[in-house]
């Protein structure tokens, strides 16, 4: 979106809720990650079968997946966009996921997380409150328990002059955030991708300490 202000011509954000009440979503594929549905058939012991957590969950595809795969887990699928939360609702009414308005950063109080599963949204967060969402996820997970995470390492070429989320990401950062409550378990690039992301992804599992 873009407004002129005098002979001033800025560039102004669209929020996240903007976003969705406009349809303006390209980050949405309308289907859950391919790393996370090969993920749940290959390794579903990380996810646990207690409280799973899906923060910036937007429409609920990787949400309803995990459910599905995970019938015994309660799913919870977390966004700051009320919008996206009723599009997530009404895609599937018989899904078994619960979609809470929370701000991942500053909110939210769960008993028995075994995971959270965490995909583009880390990468929409400012790096400046990349913190806050460690915090969150040292705060909310249990000794034992996995932060699962297709990590968006690039999202445009680093030359694109675009501004605004999703940011890049990187190894250090994640791993500088991670490691003092988190131990690295597995890292890898999938071998499966939405079109247009391959060699862009790294999954990481690690475990809370
Ligand atoms: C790039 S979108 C990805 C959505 C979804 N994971 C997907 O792949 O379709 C980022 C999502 O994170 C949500 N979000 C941003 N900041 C958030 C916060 N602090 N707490 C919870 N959700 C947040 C946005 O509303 C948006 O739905």
């Amino acid at each position: 979106m873009s407004c002129v202000l005098g002979n001033l011509h800025y560039i102004v954000p669209m929020s996240w809720e903007e976003r969705y009440q406009v349809g303006d979503t390209p980050w949405d594929k309308g289907a859950a990650a391919p790393p996370l549905i090969d993920l749940l058939q290959e390794s579903p012991a990380y996810f646990g079968s207690e409280t799973i957590l899906v923060p910036g969950c937007g429409r609920g595809h990787d949400a309803r997946a995990i459910a599905k795969a995970i019938p015994t887990a309660q799913t919870i699928g977390l966004d700051i966009s009320v919008t996206a939360l009723k599009l997530a609702r009404t895609l599937d009414p018989d899904s078994q996921v619960e979609f809470q308005q929370v701000d991942f950063l500053t909110e939210g109080s769960f008993p028995h997380v075994s995971a959270i599963f965490e995909h583009t949204c880390f990468c929409a967060i400012d790096p400046s409150l990349r913190p806050s969402y460690a915090e969150a996820c040292a705060r909310l997970l249990p000794a034992g328990a996995h932060w699962i995470a297709i990590i968006f390492l690039t999202p445009r070429d680093i030359d694109d002059p675009t501004i605004g989320p999703p940011f890049q990401s990187s190894v250090p950062e994640i791993t500088e955030l991670f490691s003092p409550h988190f131990n690295l378990i597995e890292s890898y690039r999938p071998k499966n991708t939405y079109a247009g992301r391959k060699g862009k992804e790294l999954v990481m599992i690690w475990q809370r300490k």
